[in-house]
């Protein structure tokens, strides 16, 4: 083969084919190098302005000893003077100023004497109508809980043993609830509802005397859930996350109730306090009926 031609024999190849390839080798490593550090570079502006979650999470709330308060006031108060409180309000400013184009915005949770006295008056209406559910051997899991003033009032005033939250992750705002939740000091699990689909949380097999979920949208995202979705996330509940005589407490969203209880109130399930208030609770024995209709 005559010098110089490309696609010479490499193994037994002329000392002019070798230096070509040597020379086309070289070029490969210079490249490959620059890639790299270019890669590097571009990681290392992302790490500089892109918050790294974990390392810079916020603290934790230290509580009193025993943890609850007498009024809802002096649980405000303790919040909103908390430095970690206003660590958050900081970290949110943008989401809170937005409020002024969208007042719909999850800025409007800071709001916190409009917002937790909403969640008292849930707690009020469970132990009003069943007493036996809110004591200080409670425990409860509250199901998209958002922002988390639920939980929070169910342990430092209501005393309930303890409270755990979910919430769908990758959703809007799951960052600011994801932040709050753990700055309250709140065990928090994803949990992204589906229908007909197994509930998939890894709580350690946690199980719990009382299961809430409030103004959820699971049921009507992606299409309004009918008795057979119901049924199933009811039976999934009860089986995989219910103490025995445990008991689900759903405060529906855009009178959602209306055609829940069309098919659960035959079974068992009672609205709590006044009609309008579309808070049903679905105890036991209802969820054992519900499971024996199913099988
Ligand atoms: C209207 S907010 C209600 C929050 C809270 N429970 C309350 O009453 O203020 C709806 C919640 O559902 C959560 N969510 C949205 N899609 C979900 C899904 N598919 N599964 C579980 N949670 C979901 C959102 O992250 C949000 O926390």
């Amino acid at each position: 083969m005559a010098p110089g031609v490309i696609g010479a024999n490499l193994e037994n190849g002329t000392p002019n084919n070798r230096n070509r390839y040597r020379g086309q080798m070289k070029t490969f490593t210079r490249t490959i190098r620059t890639v790299s550090v270019a890669l590097l570079l571009v990681g290392f502006l992302i790490n500089c302005t892109e918050e790294p979650k974990g390392e810079q999470r916020l603290g934790q709330i230290q509580w009193p000893d025993d943890g609850t308060f007498e009024t809802v006031a002096d649980l405000e108060t303790f919040v909103e003077t908390n430095p970690l409180w206003k660590a958050l309000e900081s970290r949110f400013r943008d989401l809170i100023a937005d409020l002024a184009k969208d007042p719909a915005g999850a800025g409007k949770y800071f709001d916190l004497h409009q917002w937790l006295p909403n969640s008292v008056a849930r707690w009020a209406t469970i132990k009003r109508y069943r007493p036996h559910l809110v004591t200080p051997d409670t425990t409860a899991l509250d199901i998209s809980t958002g922002f988390g003033y639920f939980p929070l009032a169910g342990k430092h005033l209501f005393g309930v043993k303890s409270i755990d939250a979910t919430d769908a992750p990758g959703v809007r705002w799951s960052d600011l609830y994801d932040d709050v939740t753990h700055v309250f000091g709140i065990r928090k699990y994803e949990l992204f509802v589906r229908k007909f689909e197994a509930l998939d949380i890894r709580n350690d097999g946690r199980r719990y005397d009382i299961v809430t979920s409030y103004q959820m949208v699971f049921d009507v995202w992606n299409g309004i859930w009918g008795e057979q979705e119901w049924r199933f996330f009811l039976k999934d509940v009860r089986e995989s996350l219910l103490n025995e005589g445990g008991a689900i407490v759903l405060g529906f969203n855009q009178r959602g109730d209306v055609g829940f209880m069309k098919w659960a109130k035959p079974l068992g399930a009672a609205y709590l306090g006044e009609k309008h208030r579309a808070v049903v609770i679905v105890p036991w024995e209802a969820l054992e009926r519900i499971n024996e209709r199913q099988e």
